[in-house]
């Protein structure tokens, strides 16, 4: 196709990917829905396995339904031993999105599935079972991976605690205080699902062309990993931490702004007011406030919100998700480099309701590119050049 055929975005901005009934933002009103229903009732009403029952089949499940599902990701949170023994040959300074997106691929070799010769190649049981097995098994990693990287046990997981509460035990090895593992349920539903993003796509990308499950999500990871996607709230904390106190942050503020620089965790593609899940994030820190005690870096942060209103505020620079999450995993006690991380054992209920839609269609992603190079080359031999 010729040059002038073809229609070239930076990024892919202002093109569809696909059509997908699973989430969606309005991003002028800040409303994120899920499946038609939005965040804030699924925060409020549901728990983190019933908003996977909805994403991944597309309505409410009815209670035996949500029992079938949540016995089965019970069953499913323990992992082989080979896999403890693969992560203890991981450098000890492996970044654990790394070994969680290596374990992910290594976990497709335990669990080999037919390979499709065309859509729908798997039964809707084998669909079932990669889901459960996938969002149960990566708290257990991710976990696993995070004590055995300072010489410590794996926890082997409990089937009698909540996916929120076992993933927190797992973590801690102490049994969640009820508050502790409301907060970590409701972060794990709002960050579930966000439309077309960078490892959403790349799930798209890798199921189109029939590759194993576990390939997709491992690339879904990958992408997840790099600063620009995940990790924004790890970026949050250290700017928080930098500005020290609520007095330095309005010269804080006004340097940056006068220098053209960005402040982290405000501003979104597509959210032009304040994103729902930091409002969300936001009112879950105050319950925490009143049971743990308060933090300084949330002084703060809200201090930058109040300070950027008149001025960014205006422009639709808010606060987006990774502006207060940070601060709510740190008041759990989570090291800040599991921050990415718990976003992939939350994201990959998305993911997965993504890689379960791409399934119905038969069209493999094939983009064109717009080419720039030389053509029609003389090929100039070894010596004579
Ligand atoms: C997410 C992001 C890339 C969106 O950028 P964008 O699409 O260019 O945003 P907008 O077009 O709405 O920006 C409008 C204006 O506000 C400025 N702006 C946007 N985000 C800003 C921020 N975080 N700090 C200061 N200024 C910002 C833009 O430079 C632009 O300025 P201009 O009017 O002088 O050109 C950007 O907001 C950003 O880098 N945020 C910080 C990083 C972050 O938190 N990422 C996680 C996102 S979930």
């Amino acid at each position: 196709m010729g040059r002038e055929q073809a229609v070239y975005s930076p990024g892919l901005a202002g093109i569809a990917a696909c059509e997908s009934a699973i989430s969606h933002i309005d991003g002028e009103e800040g409303r994120l829905e899920y499946r038609g229903i939005n965040i804030e009732t699924l925060a409020e009403r549901a728990s983190f396995e019933e908003t996977c029952c909805l994403l991944l089949n597309g309505k409410l499940p009815l209670r035996a339904e949500l029992h079938r599902f949540d016995s089965g990701l019970r069953h499913h949170r323990h992992i082989k031993f080979r896999i403890r023994d693969l992560m203890k040959c991981f450098p000890e300074s492996a970044h654990p999105m790394d070994a969680l997106q290596a374990c992910v691929a290594v976990l497709g070799m335990f669990y080999p599935l037919p390979k499709g010769e065309e859509d729908g190649a798997l039964s809707p049981e084998q669909v079932e079972d990669v889901c459960l097995r996938l969002i149960a098994k990566l708290p257990t990693l991710v976990a696993a991976h995070a004590r055995m990287r300072h010489g410590d046990d794996p926890i082997s997981p409990r089937d009698d605690l909540s996916h929120a509460a076992n993933f927190l035990y797992m973590l801690t090895g102490e049994e969640p205080d009820p508050l502790a593992e409301r907060i970590m349920d409701v972060a794990l539903i709002v960050h579930a699902e966000h439309t077309m993003n960078a490892s959403t796509f790349s799930t798209r990308v890798t199921a189109s062309t029939l590759a194993d499950p576990y390939t997709s999500i491992s690339a879904a990871i990958g992408a997840l990993s790099g600063p620009r996607h995940g990790g924004a709230n790890e970026e949050v904390l250290a700017m928080l931490d930098e500005i020290g106190s609520v007095e330095a942050a309005e010269a804080y503020l006004h340097g940056k702004l006068e220098h053209k620089e960005k402040i982290v965790g405000l501003g979104h593609r597509i959210y032009k007011t304040k994103d729902p899940r930091a409002t969300l994030l936001q009112s879950l820190y105050g319950e925490m406030v009143t049971k743990f005690g308060s933090d300084p870096t949330y002084e703060i942060a809200r201090h930058i919100e109040q300070l950027s209103a008149g001025t960014l505020g205006k422009k639709g620079v808010c606060p987006n998700v990774d502006f207060y999450s940070g601060i709510v995993y740190r008041k759990l006690g989570i090291d800040t480099d599991l921050f990415t991380p718990i976003f992939a054992v939350s994201r990959v209920a998305g993911w997965l309701a993504h890689w379960k839609e791409q399934l119905g269609h038969s069209r493999i992603y094939r983009p064109l590119q717009v080419y720039v190079g030389k053509q029609q080359q003389e090929y100039i031999p070894l010596d004579d050049r």
